[in-house]
């Protein structure tokens, strides 16, 4: 928990002071409701707004890597590397992977240590769609994927769950090749609803997060620190 007008001016270019005026001129709001007390205090899960910008917070890291196969998103792994031991960066040990990829997913994992920007990524309430690649170990026809593109956009009941899994969008590239985009985040969800159809996946690959594409220029294992239109996107 920290003051409001010391959050803004530890967070943005903003003095004490001019925070203060900031908040007065009605720029900020906290959760969606302005906020014209810098004495309110805020803590890391609530949305500050300045002037409609979600705040992107100094002194906090946020990397964009390309995972590949065969590292465990895990803080403590235990049979495979961490992604962590990817990251030439001091203080890793701060830094979380933003959401998760099975061990033999690759592809887009979001990685910070500002557990704010984390929640408005991963909350299950935001829908926040997250585009996979996927290669079936059988060919799928077009007429199957029809069928599977509309039990997607109904929901899938998996193995062992209650609830059925939200809408989910899919599309049939080729034989082979399909694209899934999901808002849920459930343990190896997009593999558990593809064998529910009945075309369990050789690969997966995550293409895009929200807004956010996987640079074509990050090999598989490295990384880049995401530029500040890419944090505040969130
Ligand atoms: N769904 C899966 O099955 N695995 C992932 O890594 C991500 C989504």
């Amino acid at each position: 928990m920290m003051r409001l007008d010391r959050f803004l001016s530890e967070s943005t270019e903003l003095t004490r002071s001019q925070a203060k005026q900031a908040l007065k001129r009605g720029e900020v709001s906290v959760d969606g409701e302005p906020v014209r007390s810098g004495a309110l205090h805020v803590d890391d899960e609530q949305k500050v707004l300045w002037q409609g910008k979600a705040i992107a917070r100094v002194g906090f890291r946020y990397l964009m890597m390309h995972k590949p196969e065969g590292v465990e998103c895990s803080l403590k792994p235990t049979h495979y590397p961490s992604v962590l031991s990817l990251i030439e960066i001091e203080q890793p040990e701060r830094l979380h992977p933003v959401g998760r990829l099975d061990v033999e997913t690759s592809g887009l994992l979001l990685i910070s240590d500002d557990g704010q920007w984390t929640h408005r990524v991963t909350t299950p309430n935001r829908d926040c769609l997250k585009r996979y690649r996927a290669t079936l170990i059988e060919p799928m026809d077009e007429a199957s994927a029809e069928r599977v593109e509309r039990r997607f956009g109904q929901g899938i009941a998996l193995d062992g769950e209650e609830k059925p899994t939200k809408p989910a969008t899919f599309q049939r590239l080729d034989d082979h090749d399909v694209v899934i985009g999901v808002t849920e985040g459930r343990y190896h969800q997009v593999r558990r609803m593809m064998t529910a159809v009945g075309y369990p996946l050789a690969s997966l690959h995550r293409e895009a997060i929200g807004p956010l594409e996987l640079d074509p220029d990050l090999e598989p294992g490295e990384c880049r620190h995401l530029r500040p239109e890419e944090i505040a996107a969130f």
